[in-house]
């Protein structure tokens, strides 16, 4: 175990931050590359231990990839009919719910067996929900008693075109029935409940892939994946705790320039707009000319809670936990609904964030499916514990800077930004005086 990170209150937040570049996208241009035929290059590459986890399977499984320390990386697709081959060990995706689910669609239209496992906070994760729809369409998978991993997949070719409707709003589960299409006998469809990153769609269509949505559904139909080039954006999951930080405290300002602004992850910025903060938003140009990119820079003012629920909870799931910390500074409640989802992540992010929040002197009250906050409260010092989850771990860190009074908070499982963000406390710093 390392030791807790130990962090002092700040009195003033001002500069700018280059987040690392987006994850969701990273995931799946490695992925993409590999099912292609040819070299896809790449820039602004995550650098988490995340999507090392899946460029190191892809690599068990036959693909050649080079990543360079500045982002760039190169990937060498075997695709379409051998891109991946079976591995000759487990594939170990880390703590990476992404690495295991994404890739399960694309091992299943192989004619390969492979087995995936993971960390033991993703061998607690539910995957019931990425087997039901890859055994409809043709593949033989396992999984353990409780629906969870190691998960076997023996795949083929071609699969069965299915219409499948996730009973979860899933952008990963919707990855994964694409990726399977891409082998199938005809077209596949999902159904969305409600809208999700649409990240996988546009990249797909980047690599020449008939793909056509609207209206809560997207069909993809089979064909070879052209390779790409793409300079992926910044993250804008990890940009969001600079930008609650700054929100929380009139005249703190934060600029982060060019984040990924895909409707499906842009939420944050409607939230904290509603709360109270000054958002700016500068548009570029769309990476690979299909994601939607921008500089975001937040004002921190007088802030007010805000009610979160419905469609609106895809659009900045990750971001719940810092928009929770948000809402302690607010004046009134702040009600987050329709999170049940947030129990199923690297960890159970309803029960922690309000053990966490409390110690810390926040109101918070636990619902099945998310959390009342009522504020503004004065943080306090305290130890918490991030249960190993990053986005936990660089939540408490906004709310042991937004604390006040003697001590320092400690933030035991903070070593855990390195599976999305190495340098997260290093860039925090860089713009806080403590
Ligand atoms: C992701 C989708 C979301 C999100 C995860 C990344 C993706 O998960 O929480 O961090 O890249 O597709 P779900 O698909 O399980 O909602």
């Amino acid at each position: 175990m390392s030791p807790p990170v130990n962090l002092a209150p700040i009195f003033r937040l001002e500069g700018e931050v280059r987040v690392p570049g987006d994850k969701s996208i990273s995931h799946r241009a490695l992925i993409l590359g590999a099912l292609a035929r040819g070299r896809t290059y790449l820039g602004g590459l995550a650098p988490g231990e995340d999507v090392a986890h899946t460029a190191s399977c892809l690599e068990a499984c036959g693909v050649f990839i080079r990543i360079h320390g500045d982002g760039r990386a190169m990937v060498e697709g075997n695709g379409p009919d051998h891109a991946l081959s079976a591995p000759s060990d487990r594939l170990d995706c880390g703590n990476s719910g992404s690495t295991m689910r994404m890739l399960a669609g694309a091992i299943a239209g192989h004619p390969i067996t492979a087995c995936l496992q993971g960390d033991p906070s993703l061998m607690r994760r539910p995957m019931r929900r990425i087997a039901a729809p890859l055994q409809q369409m043709g593949a033989a998978v396992r999984l353990g008693p409780e629906g969870t991993a190691p998960m076997t997949i023996e795949g083929r070719r071609p699969l069965r075109a299915i219409t499948f409707e996730p009973p979860v709003a899933s952008a990963q589960v919707k990855t994964a029935v694409l990726l399977a299409g891409l082998f199938a006998d005809g077209p596949t469809t999902v159904l969305e409940p409600a809208p999700t990153r649409d990240h996988t769609e546009r990249l797909l269509a980047l690599c020449g892939i008939e793909v056509v949505s609207g209206a809560g559904r997207v069909t993809v139909t089979p064909g070879a994946l052209q390779p790409f080039g793409l300079r992926i954006p910044g993250d804008i999951s990890s940009a969001a705790f600079f930008l609650c930080l700054a929100a929380a405290r009139e005249g703190w300002r934060v600029r982060c320039p060019e984040v990924g602004l895909n409707p499906g992850r842009d939420g944050v910025i409607e939230v904290l707009r509603a709360m109270g903060a000054s958002v700016d938003v500068q548009e570029r140009e769309p990476a690979g000319g299909v994601e939607p990119v921008g500089d975001v820079e937040v004002l921190g003012g007088p802030l007010h809670g805000a009610r979160i629920e419905g469609a609106l909870v895809p659009r900045l799931i990750d971001e719940l936990p810092v928009i929770a910390v948000l809402a302690t500074q607010a004046v009134g409640v702040t009600e987050i609904r329709d999170a049940a989802e947030l129990r199923a992540k690297e960890s159970d992010r309803i029960a922690r964030l309000a053990e966490g929040l409390r110690r810390m002197g926040a109101a918070c009250e636990t619902l099945r499916d998310g959390l009342v906050i009522e504020g503004p409260t004065r943080l306090v010092p305290a130890a918490v514990d991030a249960a190993g989850d990053h986005r936990l771990a660089m939540a408490f860190a906004v709310a042991g800077c937004l604390a006040a009074g003697p001590g320092l908070t400690h933030i035991a499982g903070a070593e855990s930004v390195s599976i999305s963000y190495p340098g997260f406390f290093e860039d925090l710093a860089s713009i806080s005086s403590a």
